[in-house]
């Protein structure tokens, strides 16, 4: 049986801003080898440096990866190099994510909010299933209360008909469908949290980033908003999950939704098809 104190290979994406950045510096500090995933080498080299100052003596710091998340191709390139350079992981988080101001594409011709926040986790955890099998690893992945007000829209997945905010939530509902039934396919222990609201940068430029300056008084701060994420990759309960769904270091709420057992079979299979992974 492995060592529960023992130091944890953690591959964390969305590592170069807010939440994750939070994520990486805390889990570096508590002695755990954090590979940071990011889009931008400036702000990923930025967060290794604090990462560098938190680690304790003989703790090496895995150069972070760079991986544009709107690219099917590039999620492929990240998995093949994370495949070759870490023998085991024993947490994959999936945190990055974003909310845009209008409609767009991404470089495979989906609906770029659904891509980042939901094609791209799935991609990359299904080609690193095998390697968290070995290592008796989990899966964390960052979604939001926000799932609350989505729908998975199966008659317009790519959301011809888009709102910013519908297209986030579909997309937040999505985490949370995915960790159940990657959990029921693979048997990881996989689970899903809402950090609350936290103030980052997140969805800058749009309508989002306007309101939560107004509000951002309230918000907590990126270190707070890391909490869950940090429990749910080191406490043993994330390693045998009583939820899918958490908030505040316990479990959460998910919608009745987020629980239906046959809209993430079917979002899985969809997924897969449009990932270019065989649908089962
Ligand atoms: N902030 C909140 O109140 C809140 C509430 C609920 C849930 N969340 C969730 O928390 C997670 C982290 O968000 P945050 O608040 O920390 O926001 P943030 O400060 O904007 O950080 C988002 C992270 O995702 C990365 N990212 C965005 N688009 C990407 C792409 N195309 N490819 C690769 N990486 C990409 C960003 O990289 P760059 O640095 O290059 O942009 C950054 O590292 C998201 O999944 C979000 O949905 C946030």
């Amino acid at each position: 049986m492995a060592d529960p104190s023992a130091p944890l290979t953690i591959v964390l994406t969305g590592a170069s801003a807010g939440i994750g950045a939070a994520a990486a510096v805390e889990l570096t500090c508590r002695g755990h080898s954090v590979l940071a995933v990011g889009r931008s080498a400036t702000k990923l080299a930025a967060v290794s440096a604090r990462m560098l100052t938190v680690a304790p003596a003989g703790l090496e710091v895995p150069e972070p990866e760079t991986a544009d998340f709107s690219s099917l191709g590039a999620v492929r390139a990240l998995a093949d190099t994370l495949l070759q350079r870490c023998p085991r992981i024993d947490v994959l988080a999936n945190n990055a994510g974003l909310i845009v101001r209008r409609r767009e594409e991404s470089a495979d011709g989906h609906e770029i909010t659904f891509a980042v926040n939901h094609l791209a986790p799935f991609l990359l955890t299904n080609l690193l299933v095998d390697r968290l099998r070995s290592s008796g690893g989990r899966v964390v992945t960052t979604s939001s209360d926000a799932h609350k007000r989505g729908r998975i829209h199966e008659d317009d997945l790519q959301l011809h008909r888009w709102g910013p905010w519908k297209a986030y939530c579909q997309s937040k509902l999505a985490n949370v469908l995915f960790t159940a039934e990657l959990r029921r396919r693979t048997g990881l222990a996989a689970t899903s949290f809402h950090p609350g609201l936290v103030r980052t940068e997140f969805g800058r430029g749009s309508a989002y980033h306007v309101f939560s300056k107004v509000m951002r008084p309230l918000y907590r701060s990126p270190e707070q908003g890391a909490e869950t994420l940090v429990w749910l990759a080191t406490d043993p309960e994330g390693g045998a999950p009583a939820s899918t769904y958490y908030a505040d270091c316990g479990p959460g709420r998910p919608t009745a939704a987020a629980q239906d057992p046959e809209l993430a079979r079917r979002l899985w299979d969809t997924s897969a098809t449009l990932v270019g992974l065989p649908a089962s």
